[in-house]
């Protein structure tokens, strides 16, 4: 990060004495961006730009240009007709902040971060904002988020608590962003900004991604292109309930906020406690939607996900392979049978607990967490002798925020759960679901115990999918005080953080699946706790184009568990080729989930192939560079993608039909992110045909690649029983001197 605080003298005429006023600029820049505010001492912070990078000389200019002249952190009360990030009720009941700046300071983080924070002070009353912006420079990422705080003798009520406000000039703007449902994740929206309100909310409670996301992309040259025009990317870094707005008057600019939904969780913040918003993560790119992607990719590699620079096991996963159907010869055969695939982890999921109420389907033992001996004689260490014999590591699924009411853990401790007073609770999945109060510090103990007694007992577990599988139903905390209820969001968010907090100091080496009924929780507050996340509990391939193609607009395919499953899929039903199942689940991290018993040996024999060539690409789509090449929301007949390694050298190439007619014409697709002056020979991974295509072998430049592409053939060359309505390619190009 690089800040430039430069101040202008300028002089005031008072009476007869001259009384300097001094006018201050916070430069905060990232290689290729900049953002500036005017913070001048005794004065409201104004923000002043953000966007292409500006040299220091240009910023006078810049500021004669015109700015938003608005305030970058807006609290309510001395203007009340605009929208706010920040308001609050003093002891005395004043419901007005008049903030100015009162220091700007700098910092540096352990891990060599710079932090600017420009300290506000309210004019009249103890009340102090720090506005915060941290920078990772070569990721093109501004962070902000703020600190409030106050020395009034008493309890100050907030009422609205953004984490970030950032003004966007009217003209031609767009926001793309994220909504879904449960097995229907991360589609796309585009729309462009409009008069009145666009907001984008979640109150789940505890889960926060099915439906729509916290963050977006905001196109400002019309309508969402992926590789030209600016584009700003915002990414609220949080895991609860929060509200995205953007507010478009009769001003030149729309004012777009993002926070923590302030609904129903007024917070009461006492004399020397600071209430910390969570980072809104801020990016810029003129390459555009496909710009900020790849930055959010590469930060997120770096900086917001564990263990981003390691490659991720070939895993098969149990459920829809088994569902609750766990028992010890069962495990082994399928273990057996992956190894035999070429994969390399063994993910024995939902079923195996429970002692006096065993987990035969989902309407018990949440909470109880020793194995069910019954299924599993030899308990977790006799499934761990397995996975070591079939020389295969082994994880675990837990569900450790949740209990059922029909479980011991409830029967000794219905204080632990989530319920208003007075009221019996609504009940969730399996009709006795209920959620644990990670607001109380017993919980959260209990919850760190579920991974520290499996941990501790089985030091060889490898891999942990932890899911979420509630929201939350009914307000109503049993350990917050009374007039406290409204922190629950607030502190079931923190109490997670803490716990995972505390995972991660003891067990940094595990890896940890993000999962919530599927994609309820992709998310950058979790996410660096969590290796991955479950995109969706569809694991339908043609679906999953859409959804996968949605999600990869802010999170890397290394965090992106893609699985190829059975056919007819369990969700859709739809019976989909495995060569086109094959086809997608290995656009993310791949995984298999699936009964491989049931599979023919055909399909056996096409997965095994399939993991084999995975091994050779999978650091290019694991660390590369994503190029999103044809959009299946375009509804052109296909779409298709690409991963280039950093150097340039090794690039690996998806297509896969989204339809079939006959006399169908699709768009021949152009590829991008190679280099133009490099020659790459192009060889096609996981062949059916019976004959190579006809550029198998061959090396054609970069620029001939990404300037013509290659015509994909619109269906298989395969025997005539082999036909079907499917086709999809994966071409592998590699450097050749
Ligand atoms: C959720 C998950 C699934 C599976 C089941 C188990 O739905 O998303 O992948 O683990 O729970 O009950």
């Amino acid at each position: 990060m690089k800040m430039n605080i430069w101040k202008k003298a300028c002089f005031a005429l008072l009476a007869t004495v001259a009384i300097p006023v001094w006018a201050q600029h916070v430069h905060i820049s990232t290689d290729k961006t900049s953002l500036v505010l005017e913070a001048a001492e005794g004065e409201t912070l104004t923000f002043a730009y953000y966007g292409d990078k500006i040299s220091d000389s240009e910023i006078g200019n810049m500021l004669v240009a015109g700015t938003p002249k608005k305030d970058a952190y807006p609290a309510y009360g001395m203007q009340c007709i605009a929208e706010t990030a920040l308001s609050a009720v003093h002891v005395d009941g004043n419901m007005t902040l008049q903030l100015v700046v009162s220091g700007v300071r700098s910092t540096t983080e352990p891990n060599g971060a710079k932090v600017t924070s420009i300290v506000l002070k309210d004019k009249v009353y103890p009340f102090t904002v720090n506005v915060n912006y941290r920078t990772y420079p070569n990721k093109e990422i501004i962070e902000t988020w703020t600190e409030i705080s106050h020395q009034e003798k008493g309890v100050v009520k907030l009422t609205q608590f953004a984490s970030g406000y950032l003004p966007l000039r009217v003209g031609d703007v767009w926001v793309s962003h994220l909504y879904g449902s449960w097995a229907n994740e991360a589609r796309v929206d585009e729309e462009p900004l409009q008069h009145g309100m666009l907001v984008i909310k979640n109150k789940d409670g505890a889960r926060n991604t099915h439906t729509s996301h916290p963050e977006v992309m905001i196109s400002l040259d019309g309508k969402p292109q992926e590789n030209t025009g600016r584009v700003i990317g915002a990414a609220l870094c949080y895991s609860g309930n929060y509200k995205l707005r953007f507010d478009t008057g009769d001003e030149d600019y729309h004012w777009f906020f993002a926070g923590i939904n302030e609904e129903n969780s007024e917070y009461h913040l006492q004399k020397g406690e600071t209430f910390v918003t969570p980072v809104l993560a801020l990016t810029y790119s003129k390459e555009g939607l496909g710009g900020v992607s790849r930055n959010f990719h590469r930060w997120a590699r770096e900086y917001k996900l564990a263990h981003g620079n390691k490659l991720r096991k070939i895993l098969l996963n149990s459920w829809e392979g088994v569902y609750f159907n766990i028992n010890e010869a069962g495990m082994d055969q399928m273990m057996a049978d992956i190894s035999s695939m070429g994969g390399e982890l063994f993910v024995m999921d939902d079923g195996w607990f429970g002692d006096k109420y065993p987990r035969k389907n989902d309407s018990s033992s949440l909470g109880d967490w020793v194995v069910d001996t019954n299924k599993l004689p030899h308990g977790i260490k006799g499934l761990l002798q397995s996975a070591k014999k079939h020389g295969i590591r082994f994880g675990i699924w837990i569900e450790p925020e949740m209990a059922n009411t029909v479980s011991e853990l409830y029967e000794k401790h219905p204080e632990y759960i989530i319920k208003p007073t007075n009221r019996e609770p609504n009940l969730g999945r399996g009709g006795t679901q209920v959620v644990l109060d990670l607001s109380n510090p017993k919980v959260q103990d209990l919850v760190f115990q579920v991974v520290d007694t499996l941990m501790t007992n089985y030091p060889e577990i490898d891999y942990i999918k932890w899911d979420a599988n509630a929201p939350i139903m009914n307000h109503g905390s049993q350990y917050l005080t009374k007039d406290n209820q409204s922190h629950l969001y607030i502190e079931y968010h923190r109490g997670l953080e803490k716990v995972l907090k505390r995972i991660r100091a003891k067990y940094p080496d595990v890896t940890i699946q993000d999962c919530a009924s599927g994609g309820g929780r992709a998310n950058y507050g979790l996410l660096p706790y969590f290796d991955e996340f479950w995109v969706s509990d569809d694991t339908d391939a043609l679906q999953r184009v859409y959804m996968q193609w949605g999600t990869s607009y802010f999170f890397p395919a290394i965090a992106m568990a893609s699985h190829i499953s059975a056919a007819p899929n369990h969700q859709t039903f739809r019976t989909i080729p495995i060569k086109y199942r094959i086809d997608v689940a290995m656009s993310g991290r791949l995984g298999i989930e699936i009964q491989p018993k049931n599979m023919t040996e055909d399909e056996k024999t096409l997965v095994k192939n399939a993991v084999a060539e995975y091994k050779q690409i999978r650091d290019i789509v694991q660390f590369g560079d994503q190029y999103r090449l044809l959009n299946p929301n375009e509804k052109k007949g296909a779409a298709s993608m690409m991963f280039v390694s950093e150097d340039k050298t090794r690039s690996v190439f998806y297509w896969w039909k989204t339809e079939t007619f006959c006399d169908q014409h699709l768009p021949r697709v152009t590829m991008n992110g190679l280099d133009p002056q490099k020659q790459y020979k192009v060889h096609e991974l996981n062949r059916i045909d019976n004959r190579p295509l006809t550029y198998e072998g061959k090396v054609f430049s970069g620029d001939f690649l990404m300037n013509n592409g290659l015509e994909m053939p619109l269906s298989h060359d395969v025997n005539y029983d082999k036909r079907n309505d499917y086709a999809s390619r994966v071409l592998y190009l590699e450097e050749v001197k």
